[in-house]
């Protein structure tokens, strides 16, 4: 029985034809076939955690599992697609998943990077082309957008979301969600989008990645939900459990998690997969005594789908013949699972991704390098720039000197999927395409990434002392973010700083490049170099769009979406934190602050520089109260005060003064990205609602209060232009 059924003609047929299908396998499919379809292994490329299985193969050809994942290419995906096509007594296809997260072969800037464009286009492209890319290659699912809201620079996974802000990281999200997905699953160039990692992952206590999670529903439901919420509105087709414990209960075996919010509250009809593992870890989280009771709990929770543990596979049939778990749970499982392979087009062609012309043609395009390259620059952020030591003069020689100054392997971060860090423009080789066969430039290492010796060190003070400018190229290795990489000290590693210091002695005007996959605490450059760029991981194309922004041929306007702080001592450390009872007062002694340093960050959220200068004036309300079925204006106007043409983020923050619960010191709730030719101003309005105004009560009820809020336009979140308003009974 092959079963191939046309194209639907509209929704409710399709949605009749879908149903009559996935009834009809269910009726037929065995207890073991069931699970198969539950069931995920890792094929045997990069894994990043225990394989487990040697014979996956064998598994896909006796119907014990439906889902792949960590592999691609055509040739591979088809050889396992036909076993589980032609070679099973059904014949239900495989769904192939991979950690397709910032592109694929095309490698864009680091999630947290892209997301400092606050460029919703741009982010929604860059999910397209890698869709694109991915699909060609026969994946038809990413575990992605990572939309863990990340407070904690000390968490290496603050790499792969949008930063702190829960405002910014769910349009963020959603626009990711549409940029995997399209507008539709069956197209060939579209995957279906995983929202990861459910929930609160990115609350680990110290920064510590997999630790423990304690914070109340409010927290939860204000701060870390939404981005979640906003996958699901936009469709996302699956969702990935967290391997954290939240107050006391793992994310995997958590029903209100995962039945109570995301599929009664909020309606999600995909499926739940799991993290790497994490049904197993329920043990050593001390939640189930062992794997059979693990598997239980993860069930009757919500999970659908068990990722590489094992643990349906050899215990759920058990499990139903005891009556701990229910066949109704299995089969709801069963039915999300096979409905996502169907929207993806796989029952009316299971090789419809497995197209070797097309593999051959999507791959690394010239529009993909060159989509990558302008998200790249749009990314950067410029946190310092003394007397305009930006942008360089071409004329100017230049020591470029620092362990990233002529890296490629690290440019394409951490999560870099299928890419070749191989292709990877280095930043001195995008200076040389810039500058042409004139450029006159020298480039020393200084010294590594992350060791002690200091070999290379005189040679790159001696190279600084001959040259009109210093570029730095500092930071981390790819390494050194992403999953398992958290840091107690977010310094500068290893001999970085002493290399700076040695370099800024020599007097030359230093230009710093930063490469990172989380914020630094970087005092001493903030107060020593004249420039600082902070480029993140900006992918493929990394050399030559720092080069652009470098050189001028790009105006910067990213703005940071995570606060740097000045020490680790600080954190965490947000913009939208709470006020206290004693707020800060530098002549109170008995007053919120530290005796060593400032409450302020080095630089707050929604800060950034350009080589152009923004003033903001002409605040203006349009009434001084509004009630809840009405709505309020806010506006100011922007001018380009500078020389050059420039884009800025207008953002847009409130501040509820007092509430039946404290509210945050400020909250985004709105930005506009404008281009402002040099000298041009224009009027930025933004609408605001109650339903801006909500928030949860001490019942969990989302609701505005009447009373009085302040609200504030400016350049980032630390300034701006401020009014009050009041909502009225
Ligand atoms: C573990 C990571 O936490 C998750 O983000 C990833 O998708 C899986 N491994 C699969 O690689």
């Amino acid at each position: 029985m092959l079963l191939v059924l046309g194209a639907p003609v509209n929704i409710t047929k399709a949605q009749s034809r879908k149903d009559k299908l996935i009834d009809s396998l269910l009726k037929v499919m065995t207890i073991d076939e069931k699970i198969g379809q539950m069931t995920l292994f890792t094929s045997d490329w990069d894994v990043t955690g225990p394989t487990m299985r040697s014979n996956y193969k064998e598994d896909i050809r006796s119907g014990k599992t439906g889902a792949i994942f960590n592999a691609f290419t055509v040739k591979y995906n088809r050889e396992l697609q036909k076993i589980a096509v032609e070679e099973t007594r059904l014949h239900i296809p495989l769904i192939f998943g991979y950690d397709v997260i910032h592109g694929h072969r095309t490698i864009f800037p680091i999630p947290l990077g892209e997301s400092a464009s606050w460029d919703l286009d741009a982010i929604e492209k860059s999910a397209r082309i890698a869709a694109t890319e991915a699909a060609a290659e026969g994946i038809n699912w990413t575990f992605a957008p990572m939309v863990d809201i990340g407070r904690d620079p000390r968490w290496g996974r603050v790499a792969e979301g949008a930063g702190e802000d829960t405002y910014l990281g769910s349009k963020i999200a959603a626009a990711r969600v549409k940029g995997f997905q399209g507008n539709d699953l069956r197209n060939y160039n579209t995957i279906v989008a995983c929202a990861k990692h459910f929930a609160a992952y990115g609350a680990a206590e110290a920064g510590r990645d997999y630790s423990t999670v304690d914070i109340s529903e409010n927290t939860l439901r204000e701060v870390y939900l939404p981005p979640f919420k906003a996958c699901a509105d936009a469709g996302v087709g699956t969702f990935m459990t967290s391997f954290n414990e939240i107050n006391g209960v793992p994310s995997s075996g958590n029903p209100f998690l995962l039945k109570t919010i995301l599929k009664d509250e909020w309606g999600f009809k995909g499926f739940v997969v799991t993290d790497y593992t994490s049904i197993n870890e329920m043990i050593p989280h001390g939640f189930a005594k062992d794997e059979k009771e693990a598997g239980e709990e993860a069930l009757n929770a919500g999970v659908d789908m068990d990722m590489q543990g094992a643990i349906y596979y050899n215990h759920l049939k058990t499990s139903l013949s005891e009556g701990k778990v229910s066949m109704d749970e299995v089969n709801d499982a069963v039915k999300r699972i096979l409905g996502i392979k169907y929207d993806l087009g796989l029952f009316e062609d299971p090789y419809r991704y497995l197209d070797a012309e097309r593999e051959k043609n999507e791959i690394m395009r010239k529009e993909n390098l060159d989509a990558a390259q302008d998200v790249a620059r749009k990314s950067m952020v410029l946190l310092k720039n003394k007397n305009e030591a930006l942008p360089l003069r071409k004329e100017s020689s230049i020591a470029l000197i620092g362990p990233l100054a002529h890296d490629q392997q690290d440019m394409i971060g951490p999560w870099s999927a299928a890419g070749d860090w191989k292709k990877a423009i280095s930043l001195y080789d995008g200076i040389r395409m810039k500058l042409g066969s004139d450029a006159k430039i020298v480039y020393e290492k200084g010294c590594n990434i992350n060791d002690d010796s200091t070999q290379y060190m005189a040679r790159a003070i001696a190279a600084a002392g001959k040259a009109d400018v210093v570029i730095m190229a500092l930071g981390e290795s790819a390494q050194m973010s992403g999953e398992a990489a958290s840091r107690a000290d977010i310094g500068l590693p290893g001999m970085q700083q002493q290399l700076f210091n040695e370099i800024i002695k020599v007097g030359k005007p230093v230009v710093v490049v930063l490469m990172n996959g989380r914020p630094l605490a970087i005092p001493e450059l903030d107060r020593n170099a004249n420039a600082i760029l902070e480029t993140w991981f900006s992918g493929t194309m990394a050399g030559a769009a720092i080069a652009d922004v470098l050189y001028g041929d790009y105006n910067p306007s990213g703005k940071l979406t995570i606060t740097f702080p000045r020490s680790v001592g600080q954190i965490p450390i947000y913009y939208n934190e709470k006020n206290t009872g004693r707020p800060f007062d530098a002549n109170n002694k008995y007053t919120s602050k530290y005796l060593d340093l400032p409450n302020t960050p080095l630089y707050p959220f929604g800060y950034g520089l350009s080589y152009t200068t923004y003033k903001y004036s002409n605040f203006n309300l349009d009434k001084p109260y509004f009630n809840f079925n009405d709505s309020i204006h806010v506006s100011a106007t922007v001018t380009n005060t500078g020389k050059r043409d420039g884009e800025e983020v207008v953002q847009l923050y409130i501040h509820d003064v007092t509430g039946s619960l404290t509210r945050p010191v400020k909250e985004l709730k709105g930005f506009r990205k404008i281009f402002l030719k040099a000298g041009e101003s224009k009027t930025v309005t933004f609408t605001l609602h109650a339903s801006d105004l909500t928030f949860y009560n001490s019942k969990m009820k989302l609701q505005a209060e009447p009373g009085q809020f302040e609200v504030f336009i400016g350049s980032d979140s630390a300034e701006g232009l401020k009014g009050t308003f009041e909502l009225a009974k």
